[in-house]
């Protein structure tokens, strides 16, 4: 049964605005595919049995407090705005200090721009923005300042074929924006990086995405064609593999960003049926060459009558299946980027309880992925996605500890 995600949330906020975030999430669920999968259709199913579909009223704000950061398991919106800010190396202390006060001005400011009354009046266009963020830590500023962060994050290590810009890459705090149009995420974009700014961060970089808009349990393109985000972790798979068990970092996660170019007219040039096998499902309709729908588990064993494996050995989902990873699914919420005609590709986003197993997945895929000739990781960044912020609180008060 899945958790539904409002119950996650800060028990102390009124039961309006409880269910207000409950509509926001089925309202949203025209673009959920691509975050939760399956989880999306049963919610939409849920919306139409109760009746209580709202073509009349604007779904509400997605509120920002809760137990859990919002812009991890919300239905992912079409647009995203990635800021990555260092911190001034002075002293441990003095640093500590800076970050209290920049966390404390980032959740002043994404509370007030996500609420249903922003009081900027670039973000009051009369409908609701469906706004949600995070907030993450990096892995050097953790080890630096010795901050309350789960043992396990650590920068990843370098991959073959890697061409990291580390003017594009990394940083001490990282901030993912997600809304309905771009026009949100550019002011609010301006007003998150004026706040952080004020309270002592320096901005490193920022990356817009989009993805196409999608019809209700359909999973949006990437820039292949392919439906990406079809094998998903559902929300009870994801309380296994993307949400931290216990303790100081329950309610936490660790977010992996990779920005891959992708050459998207050399790809085009391949036969269809080259490039279903590349990836290892079909681009018409997303399913596994072993299967027939596209939500069919791919079976990576079936074979030909020549004996050859029906999903090639370098297939892209054959390399990433988590059955070479005792069943680990990381929780892909990925989004197109256009910084020119020479450079297009993916912003990679994905969400895990532990970055090695990224590492695990990005070795094989390194190693053999048909895909390579074509991709190149251009940019990389980690982030430990902090637990949310209680209606009172502020935003990594466990780092203290
Ligand atoms: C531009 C680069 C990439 C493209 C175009 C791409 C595309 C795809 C596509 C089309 C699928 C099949 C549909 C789906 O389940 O979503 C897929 C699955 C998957 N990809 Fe990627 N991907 C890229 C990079 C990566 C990277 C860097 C990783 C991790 C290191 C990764 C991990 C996965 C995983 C775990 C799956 C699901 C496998 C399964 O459970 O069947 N992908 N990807």
């Amino acid at each position: 049964m899945p958790t539904e995600q409002g119950k996650e949330q800060d028990s102390s906020r009124p039961a309006a605005a409880r269910v207000g975030r409950r509509r926001a999430l089925l309202a949203g669920g025209a673009v959920l595919a691509a975050g939760i999968g399956a989880a999306a259709g049963e919610l939409a199913a849920d919306d139409r049995a109760d009746g209580r579909a709202t073509a009349d009223a604007p779904p509400a704000a997605i509120p920002f407090h809760g137990v859990r950061q919002a812009g991890v398991m919300a239905p992912q919106q079409p647009a995203t705005h990635l800021l990555s800010f260092d911190l001034p190396r002075t002293s441990a202390a003095a640093d500590r200090k800076t970050l209290r006060g920049v966390l404390g001005a980032l959740t002043g400011t994404l509370a007030t721009v996500t609420s249903d009354a922003p009081p900027d009046p670039r973000l009051q266009g009369g409908t609701t923005t469906r706004l949600t963020s995070l907030v993450g830590i990096g892995p050097s500023l953790a080890a630096r300042l010795g901050l309350g962060v789960p043992a396990s994050l650590t920068e990843l290590p370098s991959f073959p074929g890697d061409r990291l810009d580390p003017r594009r890459s990394d940083g001490d705090l990282l901030v993912q924006l997600c809304a309905a149009d771009r026009w949100t995420l550019t002011v609010v974009a301006e007003l998150v990086g004026a706040a952080a700014h004020a309270a002592g961060a320096v901005p490193r970089w920022t990356q817009s995405g989009f993805m196409p808009h999608t019809a209700p349990g359909t999973t949006p393109r990437n820039l292949f064609g392919s439906r990406d985000g079809t094998a998903n972790p559902d929300r009870t798979a994801a309380e296994q593999w993307v949400w931290n068990p216990s303790g100081a970092h329950r309610n936490g996660t660790v977010l992996v960003y990779r920005r891959i170019h992708m050459d998207v007219a050399g790809f085009a040039t391949l036969p269809e049926a080259h490039r279903d096998r590349a990836i290892g499902r079909r681009a018409r309709d997303g399913a596994p060459l072993s299967g027939t729908a596209e939500h069919d588990e791919p079976d990576i064993y079936a074979k030909n009558p020549d004996g050859s494996y029906v999903i090639p050995a370098t297939a892209h989902v054959r390399l990433a299946s988590p059955r070479f990873d005792r069943g680990a699914r990381m929780l892909r919420r990925s989004y197109s980027y256009d910084d020119g005609p020479t450079d297009r590709g993916l912003l990679f986003c994905a969400f895990m309880r532990d970055p090695a197993q990224f590492t695990r997945v990005q070795n094989r895929l390194a190693a053999r992925d048909a895909l390579n000739p074509f991709l190149q990781h251009r940019a990389s960044a980690v982030a430990y996605v902090l637990p949310g912020a209680a209606s009172a609180g502020t935003l990594g008060e466990q780092l203290w500890t």
